[in-house]
């Protein structure tokens, strides 16, 4: 995967993020964090607090962050006495990682007694709080009710995780992994072109069984339509994903609902259409199954064996006869006559939008990492050249995001 392509390369570009750090043992863990967001072009400024010093030096994280660290309070110089100010208003994000049970109460109580406290407390950017400590100190009434209180007033909590902790015990109270760090800065740095709206996804292929070990189905792979899931999750959409059986894991932030049948993917996507905003299929159905299948391994014979196959029930057409239906997006799979074939598909299966796919081309569609597709709707198109998926899907996303808009204007 190019560096551009990975999830919230763009999104994180000149975005402004204060990374606090207060004393712990995963303050180590920041480094790599730092490094990380600094590789996707985030500028960065660090504050460390007295008791993170003791456990991570602040020229680490400097050279990191390509930025002095900022440890104190009242620090000599020209900007003496206004640095909280400075850092609150220059931030687009806060996010303090590891953060202490000291932390969380001070802040609850608005003790500004360091800079990053006070700087939390002059901003009114987002603030991201990954806590990191003991489960007992975790668990303990005054830290629970001290995030209680942080919520409350708009605080975000990642994590903790539980599991093995530094000081020998088990439970809650890790730092969450610095994967799921970086997406969720990611996501709250997201521009959120789709927030507040559901998005229901379908992707990969559906299995039709013939027999008990035996099924007709086809070579998606499901990157594409995880990566319209995900990109739709950057961009503040609640997401579910009605996935066939593929080998990836669901991207964070959506819901994955896993079905195996055209059959179980009509039901599942007819249980939410009526109440989502916007449908992207991008899964590549079965046209047909074979019925009934055979209760037992059908036996191998001399003569040629004849299956009877049946149309599966069409979910796209299906979900655009709804009376209340979503924005509707669908893909056309074609080997041949490219756009005049999707035409006659945005037109048959009513659909608001088709995404036209090539999947005759040398290195894209079905089970490529790349892709290029003909965006068509009634009265425009749009060609959005071969890419990787993740970046088609960004891209596509943002073109259902105007249209979704186009339609509710003149609706
Ligand atoms: O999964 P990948 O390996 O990343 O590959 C991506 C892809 C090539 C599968 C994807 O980009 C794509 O083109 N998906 C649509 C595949 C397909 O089934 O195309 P179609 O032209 O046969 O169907 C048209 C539309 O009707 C599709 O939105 C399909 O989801 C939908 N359909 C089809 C059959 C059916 N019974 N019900 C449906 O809703």
């Amino acid at each position: 995967m190019e560096d551009k392509d990975k999830p919230g390369a763009r999104v994180l570009e000149h975005k402004r993020i204060v990374v606090g750090v207060t004393g712990g043992i995963a303050a180590y863990k920041t480094a790599d964090l730092v490094r990380r967001l600094r590789a996707d072009e985030a500028d960065i400024k660090v504050i460390m607090t007295r008791s993170a010093q003791a456990f991570l030096g602040p020229l680490t994280l400097q050279a990191l962050s390509g930025n002095p660290v900022y440890t104190e309070l009242l620090s000599k110089g020209s900007d003496a006495g206004m640095q909280h100010i400075e850092l609150a208003r220059w931030c687009d994000l806060i996010l303090v990682t590891p953060a202490s049970a000291n932390f969380m109460a001070k802040l609850a109580h608005g003790l500004a007694d360091d800079l990053l406290t006070t700087v939390c407390l002059a901003s009114t950017r987002p603030i991201l709080v990954a806590p990191a400590m003991n489960r007992e100190m975790w668990l303990a009434a005054a830290t629970q009710e001290n995030k209680q209180i942080l919520e409350q007033r708009g605080v975000r909590f990642l994590g903790p995780a539980a599991g093995d902790q530094a000081c020998g015990e088990v439970g809650p109270g890790r730092l969450i992994d610095t994967d799921d760090l970086f997406a969720e800065i990611t996501a709250a740095l997201a521009p959120g072109v789709l927030r507040g709206l559901e998005v229901l996804v379908t992707a990969g292929p559906t299995r039709e069984y013939i027999d008990p070990v035996r099924y007709l189905s086809n070579r998606s792979s499901g990157k594409m339509g995880y990566a319209i899931a995900q990109a739709a999750a950057e961009a503040g959409a609640s997401v579910t994903l009605v996935s066939g059986p593929v080998a990836l894991a669901p991207p964070r932030g959506a819901e994955p609902v896993w079905v195996s049948s055209a059959e179980e993917m009509y039901r599942e996507v007819m249980s939410r259409a009526h109440h989502c905003d916007v449908l992207v299929a991008a899964a590549a159905v079965a046209d047909y199954h074979c019925g009934v299948p055979a209760l037992r391994k059908l036996k191998r014979g001399g003569a040629s064996l004849t299956l009877t196959l049946l149309p599966t029930p069409d979910i796209v057409k299906a979900v655009t006869a709804l009376a209340r239906r979503p924005f509707t997006v669908a893909f056309a799979a074609e080997t041949e006559n490219l756009v005049a074939n999707a035409q006659n598909k945005l037109e048959d299966k009513a659909v608001d939008m088709i995404a036209a796919n090539d999947v005759a081309a040398n290195g894209v569609g079905f089970d490529h990492d790349r892709n290029e597709i003909e965006v068509l709707w009634r009265g425009g198109s749009i060609h959005l050249a071969k890419g990787s998926k993740q970046t088609l899907a960004r891209r596509l996303i943002r073109i259902i995001a105007e249209r979704y808009r186009a339609k509710k204007d003149t609706a």
